[in-house]
C-alpha cells in the first residue's frame, strides 16, 4: 500500500439520496439535489460521500430491491443527472463512491419477469433459486428459511394456467429475489455493471449484504430457523451471547467460502482501472475475526466494522472492542474502519439515550471514533446531531414494518429528510416531504448550525479538519495506538507523534493528569479544560491532546 493511497484513512460520508435534498418539489431527494448541495459536503472535510442506491427500481426496500443497476431512476433523475454528479463531486476534490447490490435483483428486473414466463428447469430461471415446494401439491417451501425481514424466505409462483407454480428464494423481502451465483450470467452481468460505473469515473462501490452471495445446501432445513432469525436480529438483546455466537458461525445462506471467490475477480476488475478504485463490504460475519478474510490483499479494500454500531457508550466494552479489532485487521495489513450509525440502524444520539445526554454521548463518541486509525464513516445527518423522528404507522415505508406485521418499527426514523433552512420544509423539498420533518428539528438546522460555533456541525467540521491535519491522525499505514493506563470508564490513548486522546464514558466530571507538555486540540464539550497538567473532563466528553506547536 503506497503512502498516498487516498482511502486507507478515508472520511466517508453516507448520502441517503432519497432524504438529502429535492430538486423537483416530488417531495424526494433527487441526483440534482445532491449535486445543490456539494459546497455543503465540501465543507464537511470528508474525503468522499457514498450514495445509497438511486437505480431503477419499484422502491420497495429503499431502492435495494435494483430493477435495472446500469440505470438511473427517474426518482432520482436520469443519467445525465448521474454523470453531473459525479463530475461535480470531483470538481470540489471529493470522491463518489456508489452501491451495488449483487444478492437480489427486484422482481421487477427482466430477468424474474423472464424467469417467471419460463419453463421449469431453463436457463432464465437458473439465474435465481427456484425450486419445486415440498409436500403433495408442493406447498412446503423448499426448506424452512426466514426472511431477513420477517416472514418465510420463499415465496411461490403462479403458473400461465394459474395454478400454484415453484417458489423462489428471497433472504429480504418477497420482492428482491436472490440471485444464483453459480450461474455465469449473474457472474458476468455484475462485472458488466461495474465497469459500467468505473467507467462513468466512480471511484469505489459500496457491496451490499457482501457475505450473502454465494448459499450451500438450499435444500436442507436448518435446525432452529426461528432462533437463527433471532439471532440474526440486531434488536433481540435477551439471547444469551453463546447462544448466539453459535447460531450466527453456521449461517447456510451468509459468509459461505464461494464468497471469496467473486471478490478476488472483482479486485482484478478494480485495480485494472486508473486511480485507486476502492470496495467496501457489508458483511455481518460471525466470529469478527472472519471480516480480515475479505480485505486480503487480492479481495476487497475495507469491511464496516459495525461493533461501534451496536456498542454502549462504555469503557468497558469500547476498549477490547477497539484492540480486537486492531489485532484482526493487522494479520492481513488491512485498515480499519469505524461506523457509528447508518440508513438500517437507529441514529446515533437516539440509541446514547436521546435528548441532551445523548447529544452529548454522541459527540464524544465521534471524536473518540475520529482519532482512531484508519476509515471513517458518516451517515448523513450524525453530523447535526439528529436523532430518529417519531413517525406514525401510516406513514411508514420499510418493508420491516410489514413483513413483521408492525411489531418491528422499522428503519423510517433514521431516514428522514435533512433539515436545511427556514423555507419550506425546512428546504428540503417545496411539496410534501415523503416522511414527515419532526418539527423540533427547527434548532438542527443547517442554517443555524453554520452561525453557531457550538454546534454539532462545526464540531464535526472541526474534528475531521483536525483529523485530516495532525501528524498522528492523518494517516499512515501503522495502525497501532499505545494505551495509556486509565480510572474505570476512562479510554486514554496515544497515537505517534504527540498525540493523546481522554474520553470519559462515564456521566461524572473527572480530573485527570495529562501528559508534560501538551495542550488542548478539541474537546467534545464545554467544560473539557487543561490547566498546566490538570484535565478536567466532564461526564460524557472527549478530549485531544497535542505535544506538538
Ligand atoms: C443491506 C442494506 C439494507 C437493505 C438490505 C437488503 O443491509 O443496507 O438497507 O435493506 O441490504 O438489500
Ligand atoms: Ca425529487
Amino acid at each position: 500500500m503506497s503512502q498516498k493511497s487516498w482511502w486507507p484513512n478515508s472520511a466517508i460520508y453516507q448520502v441517503y439520496p432519497r432524504s438529502f435534498q429535492d430538486s423537483n418539489g416530488d417531495g424526494e431527494g433527487d441526483l440534482r439535489g445532491v449535486l445543490a448541495r456539494v459546497e455543503y459536503l465540501k465543507s464537511l472535510g470528508v474525503d468522499a460521500v457514498w450514495l445509497s442506491p438511486f437505480y431503477k427500481s419499484p422502491n420497495r426496500d429503499g431502492g435495494y430491491d435494483v430493477a435495472d443497476p446500469r440505470d438511473v431512476d427517474p426518482r432520482f433523475g436520469n443519467l445525465d443527472d448521474a454523470k453531473a454528479l459525479i463530475e461535480g463531486i470531483h470538481k470540489v476534490g471529493l470522491r463518489i463512491i456508489v452501491d451495488i447490490v449483487p444478492n437480489h435483483f427486484s422482481t421487477d428486473h427482466p430477468w424474474f419477469q423472464e424467469a417467471l414466463s419460463s419453463p421449469i428447469g431453463s436457463a432464465a430461471r437458473a439465474r435465481f433459486h427456484f425450486y419445486d415446494g415440498r409436500g403433495e401439491n408442493g406447498e412446503i417451501p423448499p426448506n424452512n428459511w426466514n426472511s431477513i425481514f420477517g416472514g418465510p424466505a420463499w415465496s411461490r409462483t403462479t403458473d400461465k394456467d394459474g395454478r400454484p407454480g415453484q417458489w423462489y428464494l428471497h433472504l429480504f423481502d418477497s420482492t428482491q429475489a436472490d440471485l444464483n451465483w453459480e450461474n455465469s450470467d449473474v457472474h458476468q452481468d455484475f462485472e458488466r455493471t461495474l465497469r459500467f460505473w468505473l467507467d462513468l469515473g466512480v471511484d469505489g462501490f459500496r457491496i451490499d449484504v457482501a457475505h450473502g452471495l454465494a448459499k450451500e445446501t438450499i435444500l436442507k432445513d436448518h435446525h432452529d430457523p426461528e432462533a437463527l432469525t433471532r439471532a440474526l436480529r440486531l434488536d433481540v438483546t435477551d439471547m444469551p451471547d453463546s447462544q448466539r455466537a453459535e447460531l450466527l458461525s453456521d449461517v447456510p445462506f451468509f459468509d459461505r467460502e464461494g464468497v471469496h471467490e467473486i471478490y478476488r475477480s472483482w479486485r482484478k476488475i478494480f485495480d485494472s482501472y486508473p486511480g485507486e478504485r476502492i470496495s467496501v463490504a457489508e458483511a455481518w460475519v460471525h466470529p469478527s475475526s472472519r471480516a480480515a478474510r475479505y480485505v486480503r490483499s487480492d479481495e476487497l479494500h475495507q469491511i464496516f466494522n459495525f461493533d461501534f454500531l451496536v456498542a454502549p457508550w462504555s469503557a468497558a466494552t469500547l476498549i477490547p472492542a477497539i484492540k480486537r479489532t486492531l489485532l484482526e485487521v493487522a494479520e492481513v495489513s488491512a485498515p480499519p474502519t469505524w461506523v457509528l450509525s447508518n440508513h438500517d440502524s437507529p441514529r446515533l444520539v437516539t440509541r446514547l439515550g436521546g435528548g441532551e445526554d445523548g447529544e452529548w454521548r454522541a459527540r464524544a463518541f465521534a471524536q473518540l471514533t475520529h482519532a482512531l486509525p484508519g476509515g471513517i464513516y458518516i451517515f448523513q445527518g450524525e453530523e447535526l446531531g439528529l436523532s430518529d423522528g417519531e413517525l406514525a404507522d401510516e406513514v411508514r415505508q420499510d418493508p420491516i414494518f410489514f413483513r413483521t406485521q408492525g411489531r418491528d418499527k422499522g428503519r423510517d426514523g433514521a431516514r428522514i429528510p435533512l433539515p436545511w433552512d427556514s423555507s419550506n420544509n425546512f428546504g428540503f423539498t417545496n411539496g410534501k416531504p415523503w416522511l414527515p420533518i419532526p418539527s423540533q428539528w427547527s434548532s438542527k438546522r443547517v442554517i443555524e448550525q453554520d452561525e453557531d460555533s457550538n454546534s454539532s456541525l462545526n464540531f464535526y467540521r472541526e474534528s475531521l479538519r483536525i483529523r485530516s491535519e495532525h501528524p498522528a491522525l492523518k494517516g499512515s499505514s501503522d495502525y497501532r495506538i499505545n494505551w495509556l493506563d486509565a480510572p474505570d470508564g476512562v479510554i486514554a490513548f496515544e497515537r505517534h507523534p504527540g498525540f493523546t486522546l481522554f474520553a470519559n464514558t462515564t456521566s461524572r466530571e473527572l480530573k485527570l493528569v495529562a501528559p508534560p507538555g501538551v495542550s488542548l486540540l478539541l474537546g467534545s464539550r464545554p467544560g473539557v479544560r487543561l490547566e498546566g497538567e490538570r484535565l478536567t473532563l466532564p461526564g460524557d466528553s472527549t478530549c485531544w491532546l497535542t505535544k506538538l506547536k
